[in-house]
């Protein structure tokens, strides 16, 4: 028994780093996983990576800010499986130019249309079909860098935010309907993500100094995709039952501490 057994599950972004996690996790806790993330490649090589494992995998080839293909795409799934259980707002980028000074207004709307506007895209077009079940969990991957800011990434905290005021709204709207809305907010997490200009930037100097030998980080280590998935696997389940608009924040305890 799984703790997700026969649920359809919806992860953007699955390709690598937590989305892939999130996804090779819930498909072995018994889900089938639809996978939807812009790079072909990297999704079809993580269905092969649960369908190696014995789980089910669906992959769709979809860049999330492209709503038209993505309402052709959960049409899909809703005809393949009669039913969308889950949806988890994964994708995201993490922009070289985010800051009020040196961005551009079109770096600024590219942030905020995949990290903030494509959250409200699949939500809108998935949750039709949880209202019409009276059940369902809609996850969003947020940041502590949706509650405070290290100012250098503007336009990345304001989507997250977003999502964070976006999580609350939702919850309150979609309650009636048996809907639970939810988010994470990872702390420093080592994903391709967390590469800055060819550099891992959990790995420097300067990181290791204040955030592991200086215990910012109380637990003392970056965080593992692993970490994050545990957490939405948990919000997917049965076990979160009674829990709504919320934001769980996985940080190794970096946010408790000043
Ligand atoms: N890595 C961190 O330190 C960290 C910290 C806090 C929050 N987060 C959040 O966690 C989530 C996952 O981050 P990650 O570190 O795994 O990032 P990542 O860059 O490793 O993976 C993101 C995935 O999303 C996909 N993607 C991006 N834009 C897309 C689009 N328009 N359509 C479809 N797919 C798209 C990418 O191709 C990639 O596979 C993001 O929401 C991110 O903001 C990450």
């Amino acid at each position: 028994m799984g703790l997700l057994d026969d649920r359809i599950c919806l992860v953007s972004g699955a390709g690598q780093g937590l989305g892939r996690s999130v996804a090779l996790e819930m498909a072995a806790e018994g889900a089938g996983v639809v996978l939807l993330e812009r790079n072909g490649e990297t999704v079809a090589a993580v269905a092969s990576e649960i369908e190696a494992a014995g789980g089910k995998a669906y992959p769709y080839s979809l860049d999330v800010t492209d709503y038209a293909r993505y309402e052709q795409v959960v049409g899909d799934v809703v005809i393949a499986h009669g039913r969308i259980d889950v949806l988890v707002n994964n994708a995201a980028i993490n922009p070289p130019t985010r800051t009020l000074l040196d961005d551009t207004l079109e770096d600024w709307r590219r942030t905020i249309t995949i990290n903030l506007e494509a959250v409200y895209m699949g939500s809108k077009l998935v949750a039709p079909h949880m209202v019409r079940r009276q059940s369902g969990r809609i996850i969003h991957i947020a940041s502590i860098q949706g509650f405070a800011s290290s100012g250098e990434c503007g336009s990345y905290n304001a989507a997250k935010g977003g999502i964070i005021a976006y999580t609350k709204s939702m919850a309150v709207e979609l309650g009636r309907y048996n809907i639970l809305v939810n988010a994470v907010a990872p702390g420093f997490m080592v994903t391709p993500m967390s590469m800055v200009n060819g550099v891992d930037e959990t790995t420097t100097p300067d990181f290791i100094d204040w955030y592991v030998d200086r215990r910012k980080i109380p637990l003392g280590r970056a965080g593992l995709p692993e970490d994050v998935s545990g957490t939405v696997v948990f919000l997917a389940s049965d076990y979160c039952r009674y829990m709504t608009g919320q934001l769980l924040v996985v940080d190794g305890g970096l946010m408790s501490t000043f």
